[in-house]
């Protein structure tokens, strides 16, 4: 029996009152409905359908993952929604119903829901909530068995104090629901399509209800203001810091750290506050992230410290280094064993070899920095002749002295220092001293300038 997953993603979403579509809208850097289509993927359905409709074009130009589209024109209502994908649907697939705006179900329990499907039975998630108001409440009868839904509006005194509430997650057989979908007619409150309308009309037609609760009530939570945005991003960020912690990770504050993304940890690494972690980071043993950082898509070596204040992106630094406090690694920077990054130094596209000390105000670009280079405070790489860049090489055991601009195309080779203050604009051969500055002369006799008296 295939797998066909249907997610209603045509809502409008009002309430964000935002230009972009409702399930566009970012949770820890991906979209609501790439979170669900993600987790609905842990099933390995055989097609995942997305029902468009507000924004059909922005949301379809957006979503990277392996989906089909169908148009909902009108919102005539949820099972109008559903009705919308079953072309797509063959009889003895087993089909489950998830929303692009509720993106932090977890794959578990959609393994849950959709076990519960079968050609004499219908799988529905349910919540037993202490505030049930405005959700859809399960009806049961005498025997505790399930009998339908009844909407917020349409329900009466008695069934508004039920305090189970429907999720709008389903599972179904394929056949089932194309029957029921058919049946459903637009005679209650709000004259729409209703999808709860499937369960009495289930029943009706001799399947049974079996219903299934998630662990957490946030897994069924809604986007429709940025206020639940925000609640759900929290809830998220929480959930991977209690992951990182069991995976023996220390976080000075579990309820202030961002992952956007992935982030692989070793043992006995540890994370300081207000650091933001984007892409695919890695961290190896022993790594010490201070507070403020900026990670994205950065690889960290074994027993690194990342100082206070520093922004690591598209780098790698090897093990043992240190960097920053307030250094800027740009893409394409690569640290080896022990090297050392300083404060006010960005770096980029640049390799920097063992050992090596690029220690205060400094920018090395587009350059290969040997092992055992120490580059002086305020060295800079001139590396952009206002068209193209050119590449600064500095050999093993290089000495820069301090405010030296280094103009590229230009090697420094090894074993040679650079005297402060120079513009090294032609090459430096091994082992030299090479000086480049004016001789300092002194001027004897020299008055300095007085104030000119006011005249009034
Ligand atoms: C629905 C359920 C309710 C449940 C609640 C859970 C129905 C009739 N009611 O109510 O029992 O407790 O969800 O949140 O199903 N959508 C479309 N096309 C439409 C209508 C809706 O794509 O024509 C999408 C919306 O964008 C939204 C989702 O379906 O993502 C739910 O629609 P909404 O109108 O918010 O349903 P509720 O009234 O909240
Ligand atoms: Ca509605």
């Amino acid at each position: 029996m295939p797998t066909k997953i249907i997610i209603l993603a045509a809502g409008k979403g009002t309430r964000m009152k935002s230009a972009l579509p409702k399930v566009l809208h970012p949770l820890a850097h991906k979209s609501l409905v790439g979170h669900v289509i993600d987790t609905v993927n842990t099933l390995s359905p055989e097609q995942v359908t997305l029902v468009v409709g507000h924004g059909a074009d922005r949301v379809k130009a957006s979503i990277t993952q392996q989906v089909t589209y169908v148009e909902q024109t009108e919102q005539l209502g949820t099972a109008h929604a559903v009705s919308q994908a079953t072309g797509t649907i063959n009889d003895d697939d087993t089909v489950v119903v998830a929303y692009g705006d509720v993106p932090l179900t977890s794959a578990e329990t959609f393994a849950k829901l959709h076990a519960l499907a079968s050609p004499t039975q219908i799988g529905l998630l349910t919540v037993t909530m202490d505030d049930p108001h405005g959700y859809g409440r399960i009806v049961r009868d005498t025997a505790g068995k399930v009998t339908g839904i009844v909407e917020q509006k349409d329900a009466t005194d008695e069934q508004r104090a039920i305090r189970e509430i429907n999720s709008g997650m389903l599972s179904a057989n394929g056949a089932v629901l194309k029957t029921l979908l058919s049946q459903v007619d637009n005679q209650n409150a709000q004259n729409e399509y209703y999808l709860t309308d499937i369960f009495k009309l289930g029943v009706a037609a001799g399947h049974t209800i079996a219903t299934v609760q998630p662990d957490h009530e946030w897994e069924v939570a809604g986007v429709n203001s940025r206020t639940q945005l925000a609640e759900l991003e929290r809830i998220h960020q929480l959930n991977i810091a209690n992951e990182l912690m069991e995976s023996g990770v220390t976080l000075r504050d579990p309820a202030r750290i961002d992952v956007r993304g992935q982030l692989d940890t070793g043992m006995d690494c540890s994370i300081d506050v207000n650091t933001i972690f984007e892409g695919h980071c890695r961290l190896a043993d022993n790594v010490s992230i201070g507070p403020n950082c900026v990670l994205i898509n950065a690889n960290i070596g074994p027993g690194t410290t990342v100082h206070a204040n520093t922004i690591i992106e598209n780098a790698t630094v090897s093990s043992g280094c240190s960097v920053g406090p307030f250094a800027r690694l740009r893409p394409g920077t690569e640290l080896g064993d022990g090297a050392r990054i300083g404060n006010f130094v960005e770096t980029k596209n640049a390799v920097i070899g063992l050992g090596s000390k690029v220690n205060h105000l400094s920018y090395v670009g587009d350059s290969d920095v040997g092992n055992n280079v120490n580059v002086g405070a305020g060295t800079i790489t001139c590396n952009y002749d206002g068209a193209n860049k050119h590449r600064t090489v500095m050999e093993d055991d290089v000495f820069i002295g301090s405010n030296t601009a280094l103009v590229a195309p230009v090697t420094v080779g090894r074993g040679a220092t650079v005297a402060a203050g120079a513009v090294i604009a032609r090459d430096v051969s091994a082992n030299v001293l090479a000086v480049a500055r004016t001789k300092q002369k002194e001027i004897t006799n020299w008055e300095r300038p007085v104030k000119n008296k006011k005249t009034d």
